[in-house]
């Protein structure tokens, strides 16, 4: 029997709004997207995942959803959504969905029913009220800081709080009560009835808490060790609902595939990997390491020892929509990527640290050494996901004037966190246009003069652009899969990784600035231009395997 499908997968995350727009409104759409399936195919993507598409008033770019069954109308109907289902499932491409469990929007019916039913009510049960402290309740239940900053309460007109633990207008659901898992069960089955394939569990290790009186204070809280008995992260008892989700997954033919995004202790990832709960774990550590061997190795490795755990396979990210673009963070010093999660700022044309030193961004080695780790990662055991941009070697977009940022990590910093604008700029079709093909009108983000060289229209023709790089990495990487085992080989430098997969395709990286030298091999794919013999700086190669496959 052969593997399930998503062991392995490409899976290609497309931020909707910002892909491709079909009517000329500057927000991307469903029918754009549908317009570039043919495009998605021509890049070889096995799946599609789909951030939120859903009815939303955009507090947290789609994140605060307003009606889990439905579309935003801006975006389309649903009939657009079985149309994209279709013509991905023609073009043999999967797609997976966004789930997001912890909070809804503050749109959605069921927190206006809260607000209107008043405190005590079974309404403000599906959500977490609570009363004030201080005097007349005016202070917060607790210090709490949401994620996105600030407290991470906000009081409704009759005096009681609610906790959103990002963005005021995404209020946390109660998964104590049971509406809120019998209404998931019901989205879950849904978007599987119309054919989706699989989901993505937005922050999955969030959704159960313990709010037993009297509540910690934010100190206390640091202090609670999170090893699945803290009240707010991580908690033990989350994996009830998804072995609930699991029976409904399953009882899909072939079985509907999740992926968590859960931020935990890299030895509790596995949890959420195993086949009982959903099946599949993010792995985030390439977001935050430095273009360094030593560091690769060591991230691989245990990645690679962490999936065997719970039978999942592996997954690689380098880039999505709430990190810098891995092209950015490559052409900065190492101090300066936000390797911490420290925020990048531009100033002028000049990057700079919140607080610390300034560096000019190296537009062409960020891009080369992204490139050699894409290549990398594409070699990897395990399921690649991409983020849509980085075929075309996108840098972040830097300089978007306040007055368009929409991100509420932006406001609530305020203004210090520079935010997720610059990697959700809407992307460049062709050099030109009124939104670089983006659509016919213009753009939600502004998108900056420079994306005319990413344009796609520009690349396609060019052999040695980044997009050709990932069309043949993904051809090749279809031919080549094999089972889902690594073996380092002894490079000779600790500046080179050089691995083999089972049958016997090689991958050599150097991440250092000597080029370095191969016996007589032959090269199937390399990230620069490549001597015979050579790998040089900055540059991953794929080695034919042995004779049999090759020849
Ligand atoms: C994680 C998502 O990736 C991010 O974009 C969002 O802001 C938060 N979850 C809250 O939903």
């Amino acid at each position: 029997m052969s593997a399930p499908w998503w062991r392995q997968a490409v899976v290609y995350q497309v931020y909707p709004r910002s892909f491709a727009d079909s009517d000329g409104d500057g927000l991307g759409d469903i029918r754009g997207i549908l317009s570039r399936v043919d495009y998605l195919a021509e890049l070889g993507v096995d799946a599609v995942w789909l951030s939120p598409f859903y009815p939303s008033a955009l507090a947290d770019g789609g994140y605060d959803v307003a009606d889990y069954r439905d579309v935003d109308p801006r975006l389309g109907t649903l009939d657009d959504m079985d149309a994209l289902i279709a013509a991905l499932h023609a073009a043999g491409i999967r797609i997976v969905v966004d789930i997001v469990p912890n909070h809804t929007s503050d749109q959605h019916e069921w927190f206006q029913e809260a607000l209107a039913a008043g405190r005590g009510s079974a309404a403000r049960d599906r959500y977490i009220f609570r009363e004030g402290t201080g005097e007349g309740g005016a202070e917060p239940p607790t210090d709490w800081v949401s994620m996105f900053g600030g407290s991470a309460w906000e009081r409704v007109a009759d005096g009681q709080w609610y906790l959103h633990s990002f963005a005021v207008e995404q209020p946390d659901l109660n998964w104590g009560d049971p509406d809120v898992r019998a209404d998931f069960v019901r989205t879950l089955r849904f978007w599987s009835d119309r054919g989706v394939d699989g989901f993505r569990i937005d922050v999955a290790h969030m959704l159960t808490k313990d709010l037993t009186e009297p509540l910690p204070s934010r100190d206390e809280l640091a202090l609670i060790p999170v090893d699945g008995r803290h009240p707010l992260l991580d908690r033990d008892d989350v994996h009830d609902v998804y072995a609930e989700w699991r029976a409904v997954f399953d009882a899909y033919d072939p079985p509907r595939t999740a992926v968590a995004e859960a931020w935990v202790a890299s030895d509790r990832v596995p949890l959420y990997a195993r086949p009982e709960s959903l099946g599949q774990s993010f792995n985030f550590d390439l977001l935050l390491a430095d273009f360094d061997a030593a560091q690769y190795r060591r991230i691989v490795t245990d990645n690679l020892a962490l999936a065997a755990r719970s039978g999942s396979s592996s997954t690689w990210v380098l880039s999505n929509h709430d990190v810098v673009r891995h092209a950015t963070r490559y052409g900065l010093p190492a101090p300066a990527r936000g390797a911490d999660g420290t925020p990048l700022r531009k100033h002028g044309t000049e990057w700079v640290l919140a607080g610390g030193p300034e560096h000019e961004l190296d537009r062409e080695g960020g891009e080369r050494r992204a490139r050699a780790a894409s290549l990398l990662l594409l070699a990897l055991p395990g399921s690649a996901y991409l983020y849509q941009g980085e075929e075309l070697g996108l840098h972040e977009v830097a300089d978007i004037p306040d007055e368009h940022r929409q991100d509420p990590t932006f406001f609530r910093s305020p203004g210090v966190d520079r935010g997720r604008d610059g990697c959700r700029v809407p992307l460049p079709w062709t050099a030109s246009g009124p939104s670089f093909g983006f659509g016919e009108g213009g753009s939600h983000l502004p998108q900056p003069a420079w994306f005319a060289r990413h344009a796609v229209s520009a690349l396609a023709e060019d052999p040695a652009s980044t997009l050709a790089l990932y069309r043949r990495a993904l051809a090749l990487r279809r031919e080549l899969q094999t089972g889902e085992q690594l073996e380092w080989i002894d490079a000779g430098r600790a500046d080179v990784l050089r691995f083999r997969r089972p049958n016997g395709w090689e991958v050599v990286t150097n991440f250092g600035t000597e080029p370095y030298e191969l016996d007589e091999v032959e090269v199937l794919l390399a990230s620069t231009p490549s001597p015979v013999g050579v790998v040089p700086p900055e540059t991953t190669v794929w080695l034919a395997p042995a004779p049999t496959l090759a020849g």
